[in-house]
Order: C-alpha cells, then structure tokens, then sequence
C-alpha cells in the first residue's frame, strides 16, 4: 500500500478495508497521556478516531487524514501513532531584499502548516530594507524602507520598497496562530543595518550620511557598538516590534559583521576598555549580550546567529542559529547546555539553485552537527530552512526554488531518520503537486529536483572549500554557468 502523507508518519499500519466518505468524519477523543504535538489516528471501516492531547495535535491529525483521503472521500483503513522528532520546525523567509505580498506570504505559510512545521522566522531588516511600520523611528519607514533601485545586478534604477503596516504584521501573526505557528521577527544587527544607518546616520561609528544599500553582500558600515545611543535605539526599536511580534523569541541577528569601522572608533574603543573586553569579537558578544538582556526584561529570549559566538562571551541563554560554524563552536555550545537550530548553508538555503543544492542532498543530511556529545545532542532544538531574496524579485521564482525542498526539509523535521526513504518521499513530493497548484504553488518537473551538478560550481565549491561564503556564491550565480 502507499500514501502520499508528507511528513511520513513515524508509525504507521495499514489494517483491512475502507472507512467510506460518509463514515470519514473523525471522532476526537483528548488522551492527556499523548505527547503535545502527538496525535493517534483509528481508521476502522465503521469510522475514525484521533486521540491527541492538544488542538495542535488535532490540528496535524487532520492534515495526515487529508493526505490519506481517496479521490471519492473514503479512508484506507489504518493505525497510525506520530509524534514530531523536532519540537522546533521552522522555515525562514527573507522581506528585505525582496518584498512579497501578504497573499503570497499567507500561502507560503498554508504550504508549511500543511506539512507540520511550526515557526515562520521573518527577516525584516536589512541592508536593503526596513519592513516593518515604526512609530517611534518614522524615518526606518521614510528613508530605510525604499532603495534607489531593484539592485543585486539589475539595470532599474527606479524607487524600489515598501515596509508590512502593523495591521498587516498583526493579521499574519493571526495567520500563523491559526495554524499552530510562531512568528519569530528578525532585527538584524550590528550587520546588515545600512537601511537603518541611511535613516540614522548618528548610530554607525563614523556618522557619515549613506544610501539604503541596492547590492548584495557584506558591508562595512555597520551599527556602533559603542555608543549609548545605539543600544538604547535598538532597545526602543525592539520595544516596539515586540508589541506586534508575541512569540517569547526574537532573533537580534549577529551575523556578517566586520569590525573594520569599529576599529577606527574611539566609542568603540571606550566600550572595550570599561567592559573589560579584549577583542572586537568580545565587543559583538558584549552588544548582543545587551540586547538580550534587554529581552530578558521583558520575558523574551534572544535568537543570533553562529557568528556571534565567536566572542567567547555571549550569554548561554542566547538560541544559537547554526548557519555556517567553521569553528565548530555551535556542537560545543550545545555540549555545554545550549540551544541550537540547524540551519546549515550548503543543505538548507533554499535560495541556490539545485544544482548546487540538489533534493537528494536536503533530504539525506543528518541535521545533527559532529561532535555532539549524548548529553548534547537534546540542545539541537530543531531545524530551520531559510529562504533569501536577494535574487528572488517574483512569487513564481520563489515557490520553484523553495518547493519540493521545503517539503524534505518538512519530512526531516518531523519523521525519524529511520522511517525516512528518499524514493519513496521523491514519489510522495510529486503526488502533492495537485494539492500545491491548487495553492497557487508552481513545482518544476521531477527531472529539475537532482541535476548534474554545475561544472564551474563544482570546481567552486572544490577550491574554495574552506573559505567559501555567501558573497562569492552570489556573485556566481549572477553570471551564467559555462
Ligand atoms: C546568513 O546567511 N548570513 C545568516
Ligand atoms: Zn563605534
């Protein structure tokens, strides 16, 4: 027998006959017994029965009878036992480069809620843009969301931008809750703050007015670190994010940030000598520690990037997002009671192509990092799958880069690595694409999900093993392969 239930259910037995459609309508039973997210599921000739211990439970029992149902309504009969492998199942979506419309972020969200993910990690400020309505700070809004151009290599140079009211913010959080899903906002600083530099310039360490950027890449004008001024901005800023935003997380970024400005600034300087602070990465840790601390008052907890641990000294209580941990330090951080998601660059950037980042690849990794230790390994929370935007302007683009990969990243989350078989979830992606067109969701032909890999890529990535980042790759899939 097969089905086409994605994730694959962690348990599953078909038993003999069919539940006709009119029988089809299950019976719910509470079971306080059951995990929260679990849910059991009877399929018996005479009817159904779920038992789950929450409505988040009932909410996944009824996405699996969905997949299950036949074309006429009736059930395969079954029994079925699932609970999730990950509590924390996330998909990343990046507004700041690129815009996408509240109807097209609504579906995005009805596809992974389908699939039972339950964190939607919204990237909404960056070098390119500020995307959320802020009252206290009116020029983010003026000046930091709207940029002199599409850029990232594109010749218009028209106003490009925009930024998400707080009744459109409010109304996808609504969305989300509708769904058993957190929204988790992202501010993403010091790096990556040329769209809030070009609104303030009094925050950068040299106070030198600059344009919101309109390329792609790492920058060097980032946020002081050293100036009062900055850190109370970005306190009140969060303030009024956290007012739309109610999820106790909220990732402060930390990523991508050099220190060459930092090392010509006297504030920045005065910072590290008070606070005892004995490099510049011990100054991003100081900073971020500030800004979580700031969370911590009022019940939140900060997200940040790998890279932030490189200072040595950020607050254990800060969830680690493993993107690209050269240093191995995020295995070490979980080994010593930390948090972490696996979220790692060359299996789960759903913005390359897949020729760099075949299905087969997305599906078969372990998201477990090396070096994790027995007591370690619980600190791997979850997993995330981003979705950045710099070369992605249009919603069509955006579900055939994300779709059918999402989808494996979906399975992963939720299914042990035991019960997980790539032909069979190939077969399963293919059969869900009627269900996604009738979304709106475009999927490109099976034959596009595992190519050959690129020649000129596959001697990039030889080459550049160790040292490869994200701006080269950029810049290679700006030109076109030989
Ligand atoms: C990242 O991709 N810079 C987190
Ligand atoms: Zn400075």
């Amino acid at each position: 027998m097969q089905h086409r239930i994605i994730p694959q259910p962690n348990l599953l037995d078909y038993t003999d006959g069919i539940c006709p459609a009119e029988r089809a309508v299950p019976v719910v039973e509470t079971d306080e017994a059951m995990p929260p997210e679990g849910y059991a599921l009877a399929v018996r000739p005479d009817g159904v029965t779920v038992r789950c211990k929450t409505p988040q439970g009932l909410f996944y029992a009824k996405q699996t009878l969905s997949m299950l149902q036949n074309e006429n309504g009736s059930l395969p009969c079954v029994s079925i036992q699932d609970a999730p492998r990950f509590a924390y199942r996330a998909f990343m979506l990046d507004s700041a480069r690129h815009m996408q419309t509240i109807d097209e972020i609504k579906r995005y969200i009805d596809v992974a809620a389908r699939f039972k993910m339950n964190v939607f990690h919204w990237h909404l400020s960056d070098d390119q843009g500020f995307r959320i309505e802020c009252e206290r700070f009116p020029k983010l809004n003026e000046v930091g969301s709207f940029r002199d151009g599409h850029g990232f290599g594109s010749s218009d140079t028209s106003r490009y931008g925009g930024f998400y009211t707080k009744a459109e913010i409010r109304d996808i959080v609504s969305y989300c809750a509708d769904r058993f899903i957190r929204v988790i906002p992202e501010i993403d600083m010091p790096g990556h703050t040329k769209a809030i530099l070009a609104s303030y310039p009094s925050l950068s360490c040299r106070e030198t007015p600059i344009a919101v950027e309109t390329q792609a890449g790492v920058f060097r004008d980032i946020l002081c670190a050293g100036k009062e001024e900055v850190v109370s901005f970005c306190c009140d800023l969060l303030d009024e994010v956290c007012e739309l935003f109610p999820d106790e997380w909220v990732h402060i970024g930390g990523d991508e940030a050099p220190k060459n400005r930092w090392r010509q600034c006297d504030c920045c300087k005065d910072r590290m000598a008070k606070a005892h602070l004995d490099s510049f990465e011990a100054l991003q840790g100081d900073f971020m520690n500030r800004i979580a601390a700031h969370l911590r008052t009022k019940g939140k907890r900060a997200v940040a990037w790998n890279e932030s641990l490189k200072s040595g000294c950020l607050d254990g209580d800060v969830i680690i997002a493993d993107w690209m941990d050269r240093d191995k330090l995020c295995p070490a951080r979980a080994n010593a009671g930390g948090e972490i998601i696996a979220e790692d660059f060359f299996h789960y950037y759903l913005d390359y192509p897949y020729a760099m980042t075949p299905l087969k690849k997305v599906y078969t990794f372990d998201p477990l990092p090396e070096g994790l230790t027995e007591m370690g390994r619980p600190g791997v929370i979850g997993v995330e799958t981003p979705l950045w935007t710099e070369f992605i302007e249009d919603f069509e683009k955006l579900c055939k880069m994300a779709f059918p990969r999402l989808l494996a990243v979906a399975e992963r989350d939720w299914t042990y690595e035991e019960n997980c078989d790539y032909a069979d979830f190939r077969r399963r992606a293919e059969e869900s694409r009627p269900w996604l067109q009738s979304q709106g969701v475009v999927m490109d032909p099976q034959s596009a999900w595992d190519p050959k890999g690129l020649s000129r890529l596959k001697k990039l990535l030889a080459h550049y093993k160790k040292t490869l980042t994200r701006d080269m790759l950029l810049s290679f899939f700006s030109k076109k392969d030989d």
